[in-house]
């Protein structure tokens, strides 16, 4: 029997096998992550990798409900993660809730993400005692890419001890899960060892209980640019482009489509039953 996951299955897989995720925007593309996945996440990556936009900044509440029905409608065993995109939620506990709970009520997801650590602990508590299982995500927050100074590593030397103390806030807040992005891979193996609830790492090294990947870069689909901590286990673009390339060939040179593609003017007769 097919359950679906929950948050409450996530948090306790603390220490257990490794946690798989991957983002996904579509239902086909959702389908496939269900067969392999715990988590498919909805990510506000979305913006960039399929709407060509510059950063995540533009992404919206609308955008995110139409790709969250999406997916949800792909799901039967994984659980779907709806990222709160930018300006939704950081004004006030109240403003999150309120584009939360309409994310979940609108897609069927049961659960939310959102970046920051200390500053929205107490937004993250507000949620969590209201029906809101939250995802929490630290180190590099792409929605804060303008204050950080592009996407730089965080946590390095001083800036350890910070991410450390964000790690332990989302945590006491009540966040089911922490993403630790573009950490170090020393530090990202200390908070695992120090937290209680499961680190989802991307580009935060092997200690992590589970790691994610945007899954447009890692198919190969994305290829603007490749951070350091995207591996491609696929060449789709490529594929792709061979495909309309061919395509592109045999229309100009009249020989797609063929007899076998077209609607004959009369049916062929029947021959005889042997
Ligand atoms: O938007 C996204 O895809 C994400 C993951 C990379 C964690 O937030
Ligand atoms: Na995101």
């Amino acid at each position: 029997p097919l359950r679906p996951v929950l948050p409450a299955d996530i948090k306790s897989r603390k220490g257990g096998a490794p946690l798989v995720v991957l983002t996904a925007y579509t239902t086909p593309i959702a389908r496939i992550v269900d067969r392999h996945c715990e988590i498919a996440l909805v990510g506000d990556s979305v913006g960039m990798v399929l709407h060509g936009m510059p950063s995540t900044l533009g992404v919206t509440m609308e955008m995110m409900i139409l790709h969250g029905r999406a997916v949800v409608r792909g799901l039967s065993k994984a659980m779907a993660v709806i990222d709160m995109p930018f300006g939704s939620y950081e004004e006030s506990p109240q403003q999150a809730f309120r584009n939360a709970s309409r994310l979940m009520a609108e897609t069927g997801a049961p659960a939310v993400k959102l970046e920051g650590g200390q500053h929205m602990a107490e937004t993250i508590a507000f949620l969590t005692a209201r029906g809101v299982p939250v995802m929490a995500h630290i180190g590099l927050t792409p929605q804060s890419v303008n204050t950080l100074g592009g996407y730089k590593v965080v946590g390095r030397d001083d800036e350890a001890a910070r991410v450390l103390s964000d790690a332990k806030a989302v945590e006491a807040a009540g966040a089911f899960s922490v993403v630790l992005e573009k950490v170090p891979e020393g530090l990202a193996g200390r908070i695992t060892a120090q937290l209680s609830i499961p680190t989802i790492g991307i580009g935060a090294g092997v200690n992590c209980d589970g790691q994610v990947l945007v899954i447009d870069d890692m198919l190969g689909l994305f290829t603007d640019f490749r951070p350091k901590f995207v591996k491609r286990y696929g060449e789709l673009g490529q594929a792709a482009d061979e495909a309309i390339a061919a395509y592109a060939a045999e229309v100009r040179a009249r020989t797609f489509p063929a007899a076998e593609h077209a609607f004959p003017d009369v049916l062929p007769s029947k021959g005889p039953k042997s």
